[in-house]
């Protein structure tokens, strides 16, 4: 703890250090926005409700009721008509006054892009997922960037709980990516399972995601937004498929969720501010993210990240912050990752100013930034890679306490290393691999 604050040099990481370490000052105070959402009842009620304790005063809006249709067969008559049933449904418990529960109950339901649009009278309102949701595999169904598979929007107090399942059945459409384009092609991204859009003061629990199109969970503009006892999977090759993909959001916490994807586990570009991810397993995939910053213009800053008591298993990056040269200087700061376990992770700390080619200095400032007991083992000998940009260096970055073996290939015949670039590394405690120089 003293380590960790000696190396916060501005206030703001101060602060976030010790509020993150001390939870309490750090809840954010829910009432300001409506009076009424109560993030700690809120969650038990979520939690009631998943180990089947009702409310009996909520009142009930099924969409079975609303003629939706079980069944997994992609016929336009089932389509439209769970289309309308959803929609129907959701604006009934959306504008009841008073406790209202939306019902997707056991089964499996086949639904297009549907967007569920507030604002709500009730606070919260109450999601129950029991059944499985899955997409058409019809991707010219749907309208494009924007909008997503499931979109919530424009919500304030929303409790999404269940069993239930968003399979996204994007097998059919993965094969047509390009991953290696797909990043920079605007207008190529794949639907999001499930996008939050202007939601505030939301608890997401125990839902799964399976085989998104595009990312699994898509949170943008949005304010204190919990998700726990999340399981999000998808194939290792399958691309793009982030976990949690968040930009444009303050307060988002995430916690005790398993997340095996494509793509990042959970992604944090442009103005993702005091985001935490706890309690969080994830593997294969691309492994925790910042970035990729700098690729869109006046793009709003990154802070006060917190990554703490995660395990990644046989991802391509454990830790990383990447940025491409940049449209317009943003600074990236403020951020804890501590009690990290590594296991046959390729890459696993690593920062990379260079993510849009070698010779692209970046103009994204990165600082402040802790790495604390990271342990576990490297399938690469550089295992702590920091590549900051020529002008504007990486200032306060520090480690301590790394302890990381080499478990690859035995042919490799270099050394366990680091690596740094125009980067102020400061260090305390066990090192391994060696510092720079
Ligand atoms: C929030 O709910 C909890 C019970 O779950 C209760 O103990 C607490 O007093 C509530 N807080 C506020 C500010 O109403
Ligand atoms: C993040 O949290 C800090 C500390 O609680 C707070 O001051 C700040 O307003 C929050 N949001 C942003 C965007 O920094
Ligand atoms: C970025 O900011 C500049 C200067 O304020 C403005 O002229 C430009 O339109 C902005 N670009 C976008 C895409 O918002
Ligand atoms: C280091 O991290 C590991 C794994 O999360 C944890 O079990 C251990 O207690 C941590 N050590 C210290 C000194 O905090």
């Amino acid at each position: 703890m003293a380590i960790a604050r000696r190396a916060c040099t501005n206030i703001a990481a101060i602060c976030l250090l010790l509020c993150y370490s001390e939870e309490v000052s750090c809840e954010v105070t829910t009432g300001e926005a409506t009076g009424k959402f109560n993030v700690s009842a809120a969650n038990a009620h979520a939690n009631a409700i998943n180990r089947g304790i009702l409310d009996p005063t909520a009142k009930v809006f099924n969409v079975l009721q609303f003629g939706a249709k079980p069944g997994d067969k992609e016929d336009r008559h089932n389509i439209d008509s769970n289309h309308m049933a959803f929609v129907k449904a959701f604006e009934a418990a959306c504008h009841h006054e008073g406790k209202a529960r939306l019902v997707i109950p056991r089964g499996t339901f086949v639904l297009g892009p549907v967007t569920f649009m507030g604002p709500c009278n009730n606070t919260p309102l109450i999601v129950q997922i029991q059944g499985t949701i899955k997409a058409i595999t019809d991707i010219s169904e749907f309208p494009g960037q924007g909008e997503e598979w499931v979109n919530f929007q424009n919500i304030n107090g929303l409790v999404v709980t269940g069993s239930g399942t968003f399979d996204g059945q994007g097998a059919s459409c993965w094969k047509y990516r390009d991953t290696k384009n797909d990043n920079n092609v605007p207008g190529q991204r794949l639907p999001a399972n499930i996008q939050f859009v202007e939601v505030s003061n939301a608890i997401v629990r125990g839902i799964t995601s399976v085989n998104s199109k595009g990312f699994h969970y898509f949170i943008t503009g949005c304010k204190n937004i919990r998700l726990y006892h999340l399981n999000i999977i998808a194939p290792d090759e399958s691309p793009n498929t982030d976990g949690i993909h968040i930009s444009q959001s303050d307060v988002v916490k995430i916690a005790k969720s398993y997340i095996g994807t494509g793509d990042d586990c959970v992604g944090m570009i442009r103005g993702s501010s005091n985001v935490s991810v706890k309690k969080v397993t994830c593997g294969p995939g691309h492994g925790i993210s910042v970035g990729s910053l700098g690729k869109y213009d006046n793009e709003t800053d990154v802070k006060g990240i917190i990554v703490k008591d995660c395990t990644l298993v046989g991802t391509q990056n454990g830790l990383r912050i990447k940025t491409y040269e940049g449209k317009s200087a943003s600074r990236a700061s403020s951020m804890i990752f501590q009690d990290i376990v590594m296991k046959n992770v390729k890459h696993p700390i690593i920062i990379d100013q260079f993510y849009g080619g070698k010779d692209k200095d970046s103009i994204v400032k990165i600082n402040d930034i802790q790495f604390i007991n990271i342990t576990g083992t490297s399938v690469s000998k550089v295992a702590v890679d920091i590549a900051c940009s020529k002008h504007h260096p990486c200032q306060n970055v520090h480690l301590s306490n790394i302890n990381l073996k080499y478990s690859g290939n035995d042919n490799d015949q270099a050394p366990f290393s680091s690596s740094c670039v125009n980067a102020h590394v400061g260090y305390h405690g066990l090192q391994l691999p060696p510092p720079c120089r």
